[in-house]
């Protein structure tokens, strides 16, 4: 089956992660059935996910009526739930993709995962939902507030199913979340960059910090430092070919990165405040 396109159900759609993962679903053009305890809980969470984008309005429904509308459905509650909800849910599934997000967590130890004894909350649900269910666990590592504040995922999504076809049905899915396509080997010349120029603007010492955020202006990564800065008269300089301020620089670091950051479709700039640092931000369209 091919992942585009697709009636997704998401069990637990008004939660934290399922409201996220149905935003970023719903904005990949899906059509999303946000499946609840409360059909007009479920409604009133498919109306607020109307205004965040998607081509097909998405629509509320019990959790048993959205699963059966449904050629994936996602399962996005807390592991307390987790038996009773996939028991309500199963008579509709049979031979759908099942992508389940559990953790399972027993508060108030959520510090800790609490294996239940099949092993992993996903072969909890492949046992409870019988070998006729292809069950894939997916998205357990993935922020609930990252999906919902659009702010980019800077971790590798985790997938594990027993058939490829089925893990490739749930990458797909998965590569809909915000994330940036660059060529990894010159993004890392590029923060190799900015993070070694920080470094060495902070002699004595500071603080390094390095972000990525996600917004109506694109994704952007950002470097900064608490060093000495950049004089104003230098700020519209540093990112021209042999110009340099260091004793031993040859002026091309800043210059490279720029290009490398333009060729991967973004785009490079400086703020600087002299005696208090610098940030340099790498922004994606
Ligand atoms: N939050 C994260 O960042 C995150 C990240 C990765 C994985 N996960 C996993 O994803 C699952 C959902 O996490 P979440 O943070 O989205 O959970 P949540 O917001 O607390 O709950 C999700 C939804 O589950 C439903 N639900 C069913 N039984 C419930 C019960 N006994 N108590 C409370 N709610 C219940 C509720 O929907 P209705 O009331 O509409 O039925 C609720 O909106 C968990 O298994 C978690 O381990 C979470």
């Amino acid at each position: 089956m091919q992942a585009g396109k697709t009636t997704i159900a998401i069990i637990g759609g008004t939660g934290a992660l399922g409201a996220g993962l149905a935003r970023h679903l719903a904005r990949a053009g899906h059509a999303i059935v946000i499946g609840s305890r409360s059909a007009d809980k479920a409604d009133a969470a498919a109306q607020a996910l109307a205004v965040s984008g998607g081509t097909v309005k998405p629509r509320g429904a019990g959790n048993a009526d959205a699963a059966k509308a449904a050629e994936i459905v996602f399962v996005t509650v807390p592991w307390a739930n987790h038996a009773a909800i996939l028991d309500e849910i199963a008579p509709h599934v049979a031979g759908k993709l099942v992508v389940d997000t559990t953790v399972p967590l027993v508060p108030p130890r959520v510090a800790r995962v609490q294996m239940p004894p099949e092993g992993s909350a996903a072969l909890a649900a492949q046992k409870r939902l019988g070998t006729g269910v292809r069950v894939v666990s997916a998205f357990h590592n993935v922020a609930a507030h990252k999906l919902q504040k659009d702010e980019a995922i800077d971790c590798d999504v985790l997938i594990f199913g027993d058939d490829p076809k089925d893990r490739e049905v749930v990458l797909e899915l998965a590569k809909g979340l915000p994330a940036v396509s660059a060529d990894p080997d010159q993004l890392l010349l590029v923060v190799g960059n900015l993070v070694s120029n920080a470094v060495q603007a902070m002699p004595e010492g500071g603080r390094l910090t390095v972000t990525t955020a996600s917004g109506p202006e694109g994704l952007a990564l950002s470097v900064g430092d608490t060093g000495a800065g950049i004089a104003a008269e230098h700020v519209g300089k540093i990112f021209e070919p042999l110009f340099t301020t260091k004793p031993r620089g040859i002026g091309l670091g800043l210059a490279v990165a720029r290009s490398l950051s333009e060729s991967n479709g973004a785009t490079l700039t400086v703020e600087s405040a002299p005696g208090r640092g610098s940030r340099f931000v790498m922004r994606f369209a």
